[in-house]
């Protein structure tokens, strides 16, 4: 049944061929001094720093490079939040994937605050402001660019914290997919088996509706159309566009609206092992995404697999539930291992030492609160992260 819902996304998305070019008519109203942030130098090797500066010469430019994937608290968001207080920003502008922009969103509000970010981060202290943002995304994946969160890593306290808030949406995102040819294929395979794990941690709840899962399979069936196009020829605009169009829905709110709460279970634990490790996020899901799926199979659960499978999958609705369910776990894992992404955890070099300590940390950091689907129990996660090894 449909549950009650008060929705509303801010973000204005211009999306297409060419969109970059507007990007002084959209920084004007919000100021002349700007954080342009990026990474570790994607944006130099496409020409897209070069334009940026070129479109910007009228503007007062500061500059933070190198945020990392898994951005880093420290020294990065700590870096641009004294960059944004010492120079009186008025404007951020993200230019790169996920993480850079995830970085900006902590920045953001740790610039209109007078004591430590962390507090920020982890919801100990609700932000009162937060310096407008307008990102320029060049990796298809993470939803970021429509959404109000971020998620930083703090190294020496294994800590990888997903940080939400309405103030942290982005003014404007300026979405390009021709800024998408450049990635390359691990990170484009990574990007969409998150942006095909925040469907599924959306579908899979237990009050749900026909919208919300139509909704759903239809960006599941546009990433498995075109993720192998994207893969094979890296600059098919209709792919790269489909697959940026796709991902953009991936955490806004939008999948779930009437469905119950899920938990978004897999990123919890995907969050430990990231924190742990520094693994892509990406990688890390297509790993957890069919052990969870299995761990949870039931009777409760089965209609969501059954639904799945016949819908996005196409299998024969008169099978015996049980066996619908089983084929759809086994497409799902077939469909990441297509895209040549990592099926195990000792591929991304991590062994069974610290699976314990990690399933600990996921269920006291992130399981422990609010609704979820199916409750996971330390035990649980120990047993997903094995089936996983
Ligand atoms: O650092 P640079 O040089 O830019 O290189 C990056 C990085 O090495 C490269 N890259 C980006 N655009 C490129 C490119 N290389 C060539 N051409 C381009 N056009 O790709 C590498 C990975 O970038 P990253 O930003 O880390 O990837 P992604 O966008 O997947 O972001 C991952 C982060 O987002 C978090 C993840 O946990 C992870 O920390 N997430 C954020 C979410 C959110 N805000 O809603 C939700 C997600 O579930 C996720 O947790
Ligand atoms: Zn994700």
């Amino acid at each position: 049944m449909i549950q009650n819902f008060d929705y509303q996304t801010p973000t204005r998305v211009i999306f297409g061929k060419g969109v970059v070019d507007r990007l002084p008519g959209v920084m004007k109203p919000l100021g002349r001094r700007v954080l342009l942030a990026y990474g570790g130098g994607s944006i130099k090797r496409i020409g897209l720093y070069d334009k940026v500066k070129e479109l910007l010469k009228d503007f007062e430019i500061t500059e933070l490079s190198g945020i990392e994937p898994n951005p880093k608290y420290d020294p990065s968001v700590l870096e641009g939040v004294r960059l944004c207080k010492e120079n009186d920003i008025d404007v951020i502008l993200s230019v790169g994937g996920g993480s850079v922009l995830d970085c900006c969103k902590a920045i953001s509000a740790g610039a209109k605050y007078d004591g430590d970010p962390w507090d920020l981060i982890t919801g100990k202290v609700r932000a009162t402001g937060a310096v407008p943002i307008v990102d320029i995304m060049t990796l298809a994946a993470t939803g970021s660019e429509y959404d109000a969160g971020g998620v930083i890593s703090r190294t020496e306290t294994n800590d990888k914290v997903a940080y939400i808030d309405s103030l942290l949406f982005p003014v404007c995102s300026l979405l390009d997919p021709t800024y998408t040819f450049s990635v390359n294929a691990k990170h484009t395979a990574a990007g969409v088996a998150d942006a095909f794990n925040h469907v599924l941690e959306q579908y899979f709840c237990a009050e749900h509706n026909m919208v919300a899962d139509g909704f759903c399979e239809t960006l599941l069936r546009t990433l498995i159309h075109y993720a192998p196009i994207a893969m094979a020829h890296p600059d098919d605009y209709e792919a790269r566009a489909e697959i940026m169009y796709a991902c953009m829905y991936g955490c806004n709110g939008i999948l779930a609206l009437g469905n119950s709460q899920s938990g978004w279970p897999m990123h919890a634990i995907e969050h430990a092992l990231s924190a742990f490790y520094d693994i892509t996020h990406g990688e890390g899901l297509a790993i957890i995404t069919p052990r969870w799926m299995r761990h949870i199979l039931n009777e409760r659960t089965m209609e969501r697999f059954v639904n799945l499978g016949v819908n996005l999958y196409g299998i024969d609705r008169t099978l015996p539930a049980q066996e619908i369910a089983e084929q759809t776990i086994e497409r799902t894992y077939r469909f990441f291992e297509s895209l040549g992404l990592p099926m195990h955890l000792r591929e991304v070099g991590i062994d069974g030492s610290r699976l314990r300590e990690m399933a600990e940390h996921a269920k006291e950091k992130d399981l422990s609160q609010g609704e979820q689907y199916v409750d996971l129990t330390a035990d649980d996660i120990t047993a997903i992260l094995t089936a996983s090894l």
